[in-house]
């Protein structure tokens, strides 16, 4: 037999995952899919439930201090536009969440995330695990394919993947892991965290097959895997009314886009399904809730005025949806103005109207068009700064500021623009 130390990482790591695989592979879940028994609810919260562990580990990999797992790891490898892509196509159908799933996606997000920063080499082990993958996926995708009646890439862009390439892609993969210069400890590392993932993995597909009824609800995660298991709505019409407004905010302010993709999109979605379920609280609670989502958000890039927009189109939205809840719906509305007041302590609604003018033309025509209601972001920004939100300016500041985004005229106007605005609040801040 040959030596442990004669392997390549490769070879050591089939070997020392190899049971693990054994009893994945052989998961009530997969029995099911074969004998198509496997109900949609699993196989979404699958999706789901891989796009947020897929979005922690593409994150980490890109943020990673260790050269090595640079080496191993591209961009093109990453999973996430093909799961949003498949969790896209079933969205029409809003398939419930299954709780105990979405806790053990969440536990398993949470281990890796402060995991990546304690020993970033178990990157490479993940990663071997969901490469690796891609190998079974030849034989599951017809199995999807015949269990929910789907083709082409309809739901299962993640399954086909690298599609005939897999082989060599992997075989690739492998000569780059193979060359890797590793101590013996950090090799025992990453297989170690293979074989955790492995078993967090084998955890997910317990939960997701079989099921008790009870175990169906609409979790944040329905809307936005990554935002796990916070309510939303029961009414599945005002879950939609949610995804609508988040929607509508989302193209109202194009920075969204352009700095939060379609991550900041779910976000957008899931926090406004969240906001839904407020109404029914008192008064003080749904302020105090805002407030401090409003907070979280500012210090973030995301100045209140995004979050007071927000709930003004998801009032609309949720009245226009059940017309006879529009006196309940109406009651986020004092949220919303609240918001406003805080901001206009410091800037006035016509001193902020004046900055964005100024700034619209300051940018020109193209720009403006481009990234309609900068200005405005930009004196909320202050605003929210003056209003005790250290980080509101910096936050929006370091993306507008960008060389690599912008000319050096927007510059010039978002720092003038800020410069100005910090110049008309700061008597009020001081009084
Ligand atoms: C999420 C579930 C799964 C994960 C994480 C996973 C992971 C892996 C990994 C890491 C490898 C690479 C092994 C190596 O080092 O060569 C692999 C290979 C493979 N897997 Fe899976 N797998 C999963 C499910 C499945 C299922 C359900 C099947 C089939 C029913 C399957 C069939 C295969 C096959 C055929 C190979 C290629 C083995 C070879 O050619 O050596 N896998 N899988």
């Amino acid at each position: 037999m040959q030596a442990r130390q004669q392997l390549t990482l490769m070879e050591e790591l089939k070997t020392e995952t190899f049971a693990s695989h054994a009893r994945l592979q052989t998961a009530p879940f997969f029995q099911a899919l074969e004998s198509c028994h496997l109900p949609l609810e699993s196989y979404v919260g699958q999706l789901r439930a891989l796009l947020a562990i897929h979005a922690v580990v593409e994150q980490a990999m890109v943020d990673c201090v260790d050269d090595r797992v640079h080496s191993v790891w591209s961009a093109d490898m990453g999973k996430l536009p093909l799961l949003r892509q498949d969790l896209k196509y079933f969205e029409p159908r809003t398939v419930a969440d299954l709780k105990e799933a979405v806790d053990v996606a969440m536990q398993t997000t949470g281990a890796l995330r402060q995991q990546s920063m304690e020993t970033p080499l178990a990157l490479l082990g993940w990663l071997y695990v969901l490469e690796g993958s891609t190998l079974g996926t030849s034989v599951v995708q017809p199995l999807v394919a015949r269990a929910f009646l789907l083709v082409g890439d309809d739901g299962m862009a993640y399954l086909r993947n690298y599609g005939a390439a897999a082989r060599a892609r992997w075989t690739e993969y492998s000569q780059r892991m193979n060359t890797l210069a590793l101590e013996t400890g950090e090799r025992a590392q990453i297989t170690l965290a293979a074989n955790e993932l492995f078993a967090r993995l084998e955890a997910l597909f317990c939960a997701l097959y079989p099921f008790q009824s009870e175990s169906k609800a609409y979790l944040a995660a329905s809307i936005n895997p990554e935002a796990g298991r916070h309510p939303v709505p029961v009414d599945v019409r005002e879950v939609q009314a949610s995804i609508r407004a988040g929607d509508i905010c989302w193209r109202r302010f194009p920075y969204f886009a352009a700095r939060y993709g379609e991550r900041g999109l779910g976000f957008a979605r899931s926090d406004a399904a969240w906001q839904a379920t407020l109404y029914p609280y008192p008064p003080s609670q749904v302020l105090q809730q805002v407030q401090w989502l409003g907070r979280v958000l500012a210090a973030r890039g995301m100045p209140t005025l995004l979050l007071q927009v927000q709930l003004e189109i998801l009032v609309e939205e949720l009245a226009a949806a059940i017309p006879e809840r529009r006196a309940d719906y109406e009651k986020l509305l004092p949220a919303a103005a609240a918001l406003h007041a805080a901001r206009s302590r410091f800037l006035t609604d016509a001193q902020a109207q004046d900055l964005a003018a100024a700034f619209d033309l300051a940018v020109g025509p193209e720009w403006r068009a481009r990234f309609p209601q900068t200005g405005s972001l930009l004196s909320a920004a202050v605003a929210d700064e003056c209003g005790g939100c250290e980080k509101a300016v910096e936050s929006v500041r370091t993306w507008m500021t960008d060389v690599r985004q912008f000319p050096a005229a927007w510059i010039d106007a978002v720092e003038g623009t800020l410069a100005q605005a910090r110049q008309q609040a700061a008597p009020k801040a001081k009084a």
